[in-house]
């Protein structure tokens, strides 16, 4: 009798998520950035290219977005395939339908699933009961997505990452904790420098050691010599009732012209979006000749549809 109790993709390939920077090994992100490179071109060239055609993501947002669910959406348009946007209000997920619950469904539905919530055990979970392919689209914890877009650009524009400086300026947060583990995959350092109380725990980063970061608690010393200098939010999502607090903790952490002045004469300047001019970033920076925060923005679209083909389709 004909077995249709599983995709065809699940019984070809072995089930791979990315829930983290560190669920791939650097050849697999080389192979994706090679990808990414190839499907950026196309894409400029207006050449179709449909490997994903039939095949359908789902978009489970439990927080805000703006250009997680544009470069997803828009991204799986391009491969061919369908997006569908789901927000934990609006399903039965945020009535308390047990999360494991939900993956099963969710994954008999669809071919791949992309997740931005809170705490990082809600996507494990959901990871741990899924037929298909899921994708972190940010927790609590970490932003994969996002650095993974982060290197790609840094390697378009000043070549290989590895043996680099990168100042992380601010707090410890989901974008810090996956630069270090990025660290830890392209063998380059991160100076680290936050406020006293925000510092990094090293034991709920993922990490394999500390040999891949240095903290600073002068952020200007954090900056010096560094090839890229990078920021966030002084406030996450999930984290608004610290906010007034932490305008007054973070009030030394403005990368402004004068910091950067500490960094390389052509260190780039990133910031994951969206900004706050005038808290954590000034206008001078984010708006002036070294920052990438636009070709930064983009990339989100072009490697993350080289993660899906990937995730869908295996090394091509
Ligand atoms: N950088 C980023 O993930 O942006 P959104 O919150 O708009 O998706
Ligand atoms: N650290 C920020 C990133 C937003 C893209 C947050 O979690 O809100």
């Amino acid at each position: 009798m004909l077995d249709l109790s599983d995709s065809t993709f699940n019984k070809a390939m072995q089930l791979k998520h990315f829930l983290q920077f560190n669920d791939f090994s650097r050849e697999e992100f080389e192979n994706l950035f090679e990808r990414a490179r190839w499907i950026k071109r196309e894409f400029k060239q207006y050449r179709r290219y449909w490997p994903l055609a039939d095949r359908t993501l789902a978009m489970i947002f439990d927080k805000q977005s703006t250009r997680t669910r544009l470069s997803f959406e828009a991204g799986m348009q391009q491969l061919g395939g369908t997006a569908i946007y789901l927000s934990t209000k609006d399903t039965q997920l945020g009535r308390g339908e047990p999360v494991e619950d939900a993956a099963r469904v969710i994954s008999r539905m669809v071919d791949i699933v992309m997740i931005r919530t809170y705490e990082h055990d809600i996507i494990k979970r959901f990871a741990e009961n899924s037929r298909v392919p899921v994708i972190n689209g940010l927790t609590d914890e970490y932003h994969p997505c996002q650095i993974m877009g982060d290197i790609f650009t840094y390697i378009e524009k000043r070549g290989s990452i590895s043996g680099k400086t990168v100042a992380w300026i601010g707090d410890s947060n989901n974008m810090c904790r996956t630069w270090l583990q990025a660290a830890e995959i392209f063998n380059f350092t991160v100076h680290v420098s936050t406020p006293p109380g925000y510092e990094v725990k090293p034991e709920s980063a993922g990490l394999s050691g500390t040999d891949h970061y240095k903290e600073f608690t002068c952020p200007e010393s954090a900056a010096r010599n560094a090839d890229l200098v990078t920021t966030d939010v002084w406030t996450s999502m999930g984290f608004e009732a610290e906010t007034e607090a932490r305008k007054n903790d973070f009030a030394d952490f403005c990368v402004d012209s004068e910091m950067m002045a500490y960094a390389k004469d052509d260190a780039l300047f990133m910031h994951c979006l969206p900004a706050h001019r005038g808290e954590e970033v000034a206008a001078a920076v984010i708006d002036g000749p070294q920052s990438v925060v636009w070709e930064e923005a983009e990339n989100r679209l072009h490697t993350q549809k080289a993660l899906m083909e990937y995730l869908l389709l295996g090394k091509i």
